[in-house]
């Protein structure tokens, strides 16, 4: 099978196009073959050997991934052979073909596209676990989104306004902005001119910020938390902007803000049980029409590497999606 292999870390261009052996189905595993993978910052990172956790060399990159079962291991239902199943890999997914233990494997819900599954559980379950769990946003709540036009950032859109939020995204190119408008943002903001403050408070026109979703950090940060209203809450998700920004405590006591920190990997892996609860509770808002995910259109295993290479860039758009199969 053809696979996209990191042999050492780097820059994405490095990844090597490999004609591997086909994993065979292990007991307790579907073999899937795969017809997309989502990509997110985070996957560039680990080519660059720059996360947290390295993973040890030679490694698939890509943990997002939908596509049918072609055959299943010892004590797998066989009836599972043709159905098309999603999940979040520890690794493997830029591959023709990937074996995983079906418990990890959730049905893509009816109506949804590969495109849209391969992109559904990372930014999804984030956004749901962040409003929900960790933000307590209530409907008609004001919510403005960080780096809105990334993987991120337009699912917290559409999380958002299906939680019944007014949402301002905040994007540093039209590019972005218009995906943020039309993942359904109410009001977009462009947060790279010096003075975005008062930009915001123009936008808002006296309504209360009650939220802000932040996936970027340097900077941004405390300037959005200066932003908040009394009894907001900051949002703390990532740092793709490189800096792990610091905040004057003093903020947050004058304002009787929170800091909340978003680490759903982190919550998942301390409470496994709660993952089927979230992605559960997002196929079924799916499936009632109140998500609407904008899927990008997918490219080929061989412009993988280029799609890491915008996500470290600040290039891209909205969720990559690479599609390996049809
Ligand atoms: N907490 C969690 O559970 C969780 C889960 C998934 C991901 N994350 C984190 O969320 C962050 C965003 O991930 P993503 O997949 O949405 O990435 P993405 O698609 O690349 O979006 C990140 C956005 O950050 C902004 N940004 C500002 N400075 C940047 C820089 N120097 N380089 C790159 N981007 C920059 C960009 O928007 P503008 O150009 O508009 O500024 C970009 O669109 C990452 O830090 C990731 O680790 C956290």
């Amino acid at each position: 099978m053809k696979a996209l292999q990191c042999v050492a870390y780097g820059e994405p261009s490095g990844l090597v196009l490999a004609d591997l052996p086909e994993p065979v189905p292990a007991p307790g595993e579907v073999l899937l073959r795969v017809e997309a993978a989502g990509l997110g910052f985070v996957d560039a990172l680990h080519v660059r050997g720059a996360y947290q956790v390295k993973r040890p060399l030679p490694f698939i990159p890509g943990t997002e991934v939908v596509g049918r079962v072609v055959s299943v291991g010892a004590g797998v239902d066989p009836a599972l052979i043709g159905g098309r199943l999603m999940a979040l890999s520890p690794a493997g997914a830029l591959a023709e073909r990937i074996a995983l233990p079906a418990a990890i494997c959730t049905p893509v819900p009816a109506g949804m596209s590969p495109e849209v599954a391969a992109g559904f559980i990372v930014s999804y379950c984030t956004a749901l676990y962040g409003f929900q769990d960790c933000g307590a946003l209530r409907p008609g709540e004001c919510v403005l989104v960080l780096g809105a036009g990334g993987s991120v950032g337009v699912a917290a859109i559409d999380v958002a306004k299906a939680m019944g939020a007014h949402v301002v995204a905040a994007a540093s190119s039209e590019r972005k902005r218009d995906a943020a408008k039309a993942q359904g943002a109410d009001q977009v903001l462009d947060y790279s001119v010096p003075d975005w403050r008062r930009a915001l408070a123009a936008l808002l026109a006296g309504r209360a910020l009650d939220l802000v979703y932040d996936p970027v950090g340097g900077g941004f940060s405390e300037t959005a938390f200066r932003c908040l209203a009394p009894r907001g809450r900051h949002l703390v998700v990532g740092f793709a902007a490189g800096e792990i920004p610091k905040l004057p405590l003093n903020l947050a006591l004058l304002k009787r803000a929170s800091l909340v920190g978003v680490d759903w990997g982190g919550y998942i892996r301390a409470h496994p049980a709660e993952q089927p609860r979230l992605l559960g509770r997002l196929c079924a808002m799916f499936e009632a029409g109140e998500l609407h995910p904008v899927a990008t259109p997918g490219v080929g295993l061989a412009e993988a590497a280029s799609v890491l290479q915008a996500l470290l860039d600040r290039r891209s758009v909205g969720k990559p999606v690479i599609r390996l199969s049809s």
